[in-house]
């Protein structure tokens, strides 16, 4: 199967052709941020917002890779030569190059991917081109980092616009979650010792969407990475081995995957990181069976039971998906929540004429309707509103960095320092080791793929 469209439904398909009707009033319908209409390097030198799109309104940590400023002549550009010149570049470099597209990546650049999936799967992918010199991958800091980890140390892991964070990553960071460890070991006591059962008093876990250091973190202190695919498989893992589990940094991915657990949610106190205790009682905290880190993704968190509510009205008999990184009363109403590749294969999978309203990013969400023309294909959220951050990845800049690798210069290349890869590679492969106990019933509702199903990736 590809995702990538032929030339016409793909210009029918982009965001940001949609973007610019609307800014030009050539079509209905409402962006999030006039902003939208602005080039991506007018922001990326700004001083403190993500940019345009849903986490505009999310501050930039200090700290963070900030992109330098992208030569003139990709920014004058028109978008067919930068179309020319990607193809030209990635046609000189042959099997020397690889690019990897997130499925929330713009049209304009999936095009151009050798491989498109989500997060995960990309970083696999990637293990599959051993020979590549460098991996140019078109999605967010974190992802380029996981890919680090997974390749060999020939190989250069390029993130070609380094402001391409994700807001909900960095609202973790390792001095916080360090912190809260501490907190912890207050209310506890030895954080290694083991109770009857064997467990000890908590297991961290860190979503995929987290920096290199907390994958470290958590692999020094017993714990293991999630995806939004196997966020159940690692929760009983951690379950078996722990007394609670300390979830960052998505509040929501947690919440609802242990609500799945049938724990319930009066024993999900709320981790904030600027208050004493998360902002819970020593007491509230030994009751816990899952603490979760006060963070949320902007883009997920823009979807709402109205629109469920309205889009039920609208279209009867809709499906609804969504991400599990919405808010749970928005999960409850949706009839299946799952990763991206959950989504993906659900459609595949449908009988034509089937309507499908999905929550989560836009970019997928109107490629699977130029792609899939025989059923009715919507985002829940009718404002186009792309994920800032992915936004980011402008053609400009990947023929940057492409051609740069043509004249020899590896620029925006993405490192992991041994010190924390070597502990994030154990979280890794506790996660890839995790199996659902045999005792447990196979997860049939879409909520929660199992952790050993089929992760195929898609080869464009
Ligand atoms: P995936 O892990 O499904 O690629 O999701 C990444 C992401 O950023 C979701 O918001
Ligand atoms: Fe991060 Fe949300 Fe964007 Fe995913 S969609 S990269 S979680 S901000």
């Amino acid at each position: 199967m590809t995702l990538v469209q032929p030339a016409d439904t793909r210009l029918a398909a982009s965001v940001d052709r949609s973007i610019q009707l609307i800014q030009t009033g050539k079509a209905a319908g409402s962006t999030c941020s006039p902003d939208l209409a602005k080039g991506p390097w007018e922001f990326d030198a700004g001083p403190v917002a993500y940019g345009p799109g849903s986490s505009m309104g999310d501050v930039i940590p200090t700290g963070s890779p900030r992109q330098g400023a992208l030569p003139e002549s990709y920014k004058t550009a028109s978008d067919a030569e930068l179309h020319d010149r990607i193809r030209a570049a990635k046609a000189t470099l042959g099997e020397r190059v690889v690019v990897l597209g997130h499925f929330y990546q713009r049209d304009e650049v999936v095009e151009h991917a050798d491989f498109v999936g989500d997060s995960f799967q990309l970083a696999n992918a990637a293990l599959t081109r051993p020979d590549a010199e460098a991996i140019v991958f078109c999605g967010v800091h974190f992802m380029a980092e996981t890919a680090d980890l997974l390749s060999t140390p020939d190989q250069a892991v390029i993130l070609p616009n380094l402001a391409a964070g994700c807001s909900m990553a960095d609202m973790a960071d390792e001095e916080s979650v360090e912190a809260c460890w501490a907190e912890l070991e207050d209310v506890y006591g030895d954080l290694t010792a083991t109770d009857a059962a064997g467990r000890v008093p908590v297991i961290p876990v860190t979503y995929m969407n987290s920096s290199a250091a907390l994958k470290g973190f958590v692999g020094r202190h017993g714990g293991l990475v999630c995806t939004s695919s196997n966020a159940r498989t690692v929760l009983e893992w951690a379950f078996e081995r722990g007394q609670r589990v300390l979830f960052f940094p998505d509040q929501h991915l947690g919440r609802n995957t242990a609500k799945a657990l049938g724990v319930p949610l009066e024993q999900m106190p709320m981790w904030n990181p600027r208050r004493a205790l998360g902002g819970s009682s020593a007491d509230e905290l030994l009751d816990a069976r899952v603490i979760l880190w006060h963070g949320f993704c902007s883009v997920h968190r823009r979807f709402t039971v109205d629109q469920i509510a309205q889009a039920r009205i609208d279209h009867p008999g809709v499906q609804v998906i969504v991400h599990p990184e919405c808010p749970m009363p928005v999960v409850d109403a949706a009839d299946a929540a799952g990763s991206t590749d959950f989504i993906v294969k659900a459609i595949q999978a449908a009988p034509a004429g089937s309507t499908f309203a999905i929550g989560t990013e836009i970019n997928l969400v109107q490629r699977l309707a130029a792609e899939y023309p025989q059923h009715e294909i919507f985002c829940l959220d009718p404002v186009v509103c792309p994920c800032s951050t992915m936004y980011r990845i402008h053609p400009g800049y990947l023929a940057w960095v492409l051609e740069e690798l043509v004249a020899g210069r590896v620029v925006n290349r993405i490192t992991v320092s041994d010190e924390v890869a070597e502990p994030a590679r154990v979280a890794l492969e506790r996660m890839l080791a995790a199996k659902p106990p045999a005792s447990v019933a196979p997860v049939d509702s879409g909520r929660d793929a199992p952790a050993d199903a089929p992760r195929s990736t898609v080869e464009a």
